[in-house]
């Protein structure tokens, strides 16, 4: 099935069936750290598995198996990305890991009196990579802010100068939901020659993804965020993969994107990226974006309801990823306290760290609210009630 062939209407109980890990006496909020899976996304994985895959290749069946299977996922991500060449896909263990790979290959041409830019917005997986490749470098890092009451990202443009090697930035905050304007700072980093290295993790979960449309040189994402297993993925020109010599082994494929990928790939993790994009081409993400919207829309009524609950900041553009604080309790026995009420909305900083201190929330950070496309209203409705017993205790 294919994005054009979406379902015309979004029955949310419906999709619910799909998902073995609902449920009833638990209502989760905890995706932004890694969704649920459906049903048939298990089975791919568990289908790989029983296939007796070894190798890619050769004259067998089982290695044309591999071989269609990598090559699928491949183009999996590739549409979920908006992109149509399945070469313009790497694999890895997870974005952390595919971003530090990324990072020491395209490091090797820095020096010293170059430039990178980070962002105080991103997950650290989008940071440390960067700052650790430039200091390698003798490369300068500079620091983009943001504004720590509304989580709006600051002006990319007096950081710029021309010797900017590359920008690196999130498409949208995993701990405010901020979605700054990507496609803004990526036309301002490129009239400096610079690449811009987009982190749509916690974007691609939300809504239609478009490389092009974001002006992404770069973009990494994580299938688990998504409906699918653990591993992460770059997607890029084929053409600006080939122009890179990472790391490799001597005999290992010296074809792009297969030179960036260490090893023997997880075929049966691939198998479920395929199955989880499937999915989501099923369900339509611009359906779910529209779901979640609305669910949003209610949780934030509810939550300015319910007296001594901050909520950090106000991005005008958005994710359905809500952090809230309790006045006088630490976010983590809010959390307790929310799941001994049935209710999953974990505590802490989610690796956002420099978001966190930025905004003055500390290494303990807040409570984050994630809605998914699997949310309820009637699950916002629990969340808010519970928070509201929490905060008046
Ligand atoms: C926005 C964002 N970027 C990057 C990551 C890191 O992804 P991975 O676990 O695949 O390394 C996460 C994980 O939570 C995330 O939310």
């Amino acid at each position: 099935m294919t994005a054009t062939d979406a379902r015309t209407s979004y029955d949310v109980r419906e999709l619910r069936r799909a998902f073995p890990g609902v449920d009833p006496d638990l209502a989760r909020f905890d995706g932004p750290g890694g969704s649920l899976v459906p049903e048939v996304v298990a089975d791919a994985v568990a289908g790989m598995l029983r296939a007796g895959v070894c190798q890619r290749g050769g004259p067998t069946a089982v290695g044309r198996l591999a071989d269609d299977t990598v090559l699928a996922a491949r183009a999996a991500i590739a549409r979920h990305v908006g992109l149509s060449d399945p070469r313009s896909v790497v694999f890895g263990r997870s974005m952390t890991a595919v971003t530090f790979d990324m990072a020491r290959t395209l490091s090797r041409e820095w020096g010293p009196g170059d430039e990178v830019v980070v962002s105080r917005l991103d997950h650290d997986s989008n940071i440390r990579p960067w700052v650790v490749a430039a200091e390698r470098a003798g490369a300068t890092v500079r620091w983009l802010g943001f504004d720590p009451v509304t989580a709006e990202l600051d002006d990319v443009r007096p950081l710029l100068t021309d010797r900017t090697r590359l920008v690196a930035v999130t498409a949208a905050s995993n701990l405010f939901g901020t979605r700054p304007d990507v496609a803004g700072v990526a036309a301002k980093a490129h009239e400096v020659g610079a690449l811009v290295y987009v982190d749509a993790v916690h974007l691609a979960a939300h809504v239609p993804v478009d490389l092009g449309a974001l002006g992404a040189d770069l973009l990494a994402c994580s299938p688990y965020k998504f409906f699918g297993p653990h591993l992460g993925a770059v997607a890029a020109d084929p053409a600006l993969l080939e122009r890179q010599r990472p790391d490799k082994l001597l005999p290992s494929s010296d074809a792009v994107p297969e030179r960036f990928e260490l090893g023997t790939l997880p075929y049966e993790l691939l198998a479920g990226v395929t199955a989880a994009v499937e999915f989501a081409e099923d369900w339509g993400m611009a359906a779910v974006a529209a779901h979640e919207r609305a669910l949003l829309d209610h949780l934030l009524d509810g939550l300015g309801r319910i007296g001594r609950v901050t909520v950090h900041g106000r991005p005008a553009r958005r994710t359905p990823t809500v952090l809230v604080n309790v006045d006088g309790l630490e976010p983590g026995v809010v959390s307790e306290r929310l799941a001994a009420r049935g209710v999953a909305a974990p505590a802490g900083s989610f690796y956002a760290l420099e978001a966190s201190r930025h905004a003055g929330l500390g290494d303990a950070g807040g409570v984050r609210i994630g809605l998914a496309a699997y949310t309820t209203a009637d699950e916002v409705d629990r969340l808010l009630t519970a928070l509201d017993a929490v905060a008046g205790e």
